[in-house]
């Protein structure tokens, strides 16, 4: 079982447009709300995918319950822990005509310390154990900036492998209790190093360095450029195919989804790169919040590449 732990979670509005005008006012075309949050979209994949999961992370209020409401009718497995302050609404507006989305993002709720126990004890004593367990997106107020590093140390005591998927300084210090598996993109990969990654070359760096540093596998994705993962026994360079792209909302966790999944079924680091790639792009042919069908994802995984690079 792979259980992801999302504590900021968010319900996602999603707004279509036809020609957004800044200042008037504007007709959707269409309007939809989707259980949103990192971790969350990796379990939404893993469960479309067929895989065993279960979303666990922090829900409250009323957008909280439709949330809940959202994910039970997809048939996503959950178990969150309740919080007094509202979840977050993150709002992507999408503008049909010159396929533009504009995605405004909320901090989120602020979680007391008793909240934050009650969750560290629920997923420290899940029955049967998980075999792994994803981390994913930002961390909401009141819950410490290393509070990644503290659950990862914890979990892997556990013997349950530890999946780090965030940004800035949550990923930064959340590396430092060496995760099992890390994937940030360019950018947040970036920010981990404190160093700018212009070329390919300085991303296999950057991948190598994570695994010097502890981290078993580093996987830094690269958009449509796909992404170049390593273990400390190979590196694997891997593109996509050339896609007609609706919207990239949800790709990285995608990724993520498709990389855990073949993992514990017991692929190869090469075959789990190839279904994290397939997945991630087949996020992207769906518009707005919408994640991945499975149906894309097979057809999409004849058509990575795969390039094994010198170590
Ligand atoms: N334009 C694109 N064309 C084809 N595939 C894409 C494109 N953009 C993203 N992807 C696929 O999605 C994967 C993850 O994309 P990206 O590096 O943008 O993740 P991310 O920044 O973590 O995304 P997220 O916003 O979901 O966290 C890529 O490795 C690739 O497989
Ligand atoms: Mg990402």
């Amino acid at each position: 079982m792979i259980a992801t732990v999302t504590l900021n979670p968010s319900l996602d509005r999603h707004v279509a447009v036809e020609n957004l005008v800044l200042d008037d006012t504007n007709r959707w075309v269409s309007f939809n709300h989707q259980p949103g949050g990192k971790g969350i979209n990796v379990a939404r994949v893993i469960h479309e995918l067929g895989g065993e999961t279960m979303a666990y992370g922090f829900v409250g209020g009323v957008d909280g319950d439709v949330l809940k409401a959202l994910l039970k009718k997809t048939g996503v497995p959950c178990d969150f822990t309740s919080i007094r302050a509202e979840i977050r609404s993150n709002f992507i507006i999408t503008d049909l005509k010159t396929h533009r989305q504009t995605r405004i993002s909320a901090p989120g709720p602020k979680v007391s310390e008793g909240e934050l126990k009650k969750l560290i004890d629920k997923i420290s004593a899940i029955k049967p154990r998980p075999q792994y367990m994803v981390f994913a997106g930002s961390v909401p107020p009141g819950v410490p900036f290393h509070i990644y590093r503290q659950l990862i140390e914890k979990i892997k005591g556990l013997g349950i492998i530890t999946v780090l998927d965030s940004a800035d300084l949550w990923l930064q210090e959340g590396i430092r209790a060496k995760p099992d598996i890390i994937k940030p993109n360019v950018r947040e990969a970036q920010t981990a190093m404190g160093v700018e990654l212009k070329t390919e070359e300085d991303i296999i760096y950057a991948v190598k360095t994570f695994i010097s540093g502890g981290v078993g596998i580093a996987a830094i994705s690269r958009g449509r450029d796909g992404m170049i993962i390593g273990d400390k026994n190979n590196i694997y360079k891997l593109a996509p195919p050339d896609v007609q792209v609706m919207s990239t909302v949800g790709a990285g966790d995608s990724t993520v989804a498709g990389l855990v999944l073949k993992l514990s079924q017991g692929g190869s680091l090469e075959e789990a790169s190839r279904l994290a790639v397939a997945t991630g792009t087949a996020a992207t042919l769906t518009s707005g919040t919408e994640l991945c069908h499975k149906a894309d994802v097979e057809r999409l995984l004849q058509q990575v590449t795969v390039e094994k690079l010198l170590f």
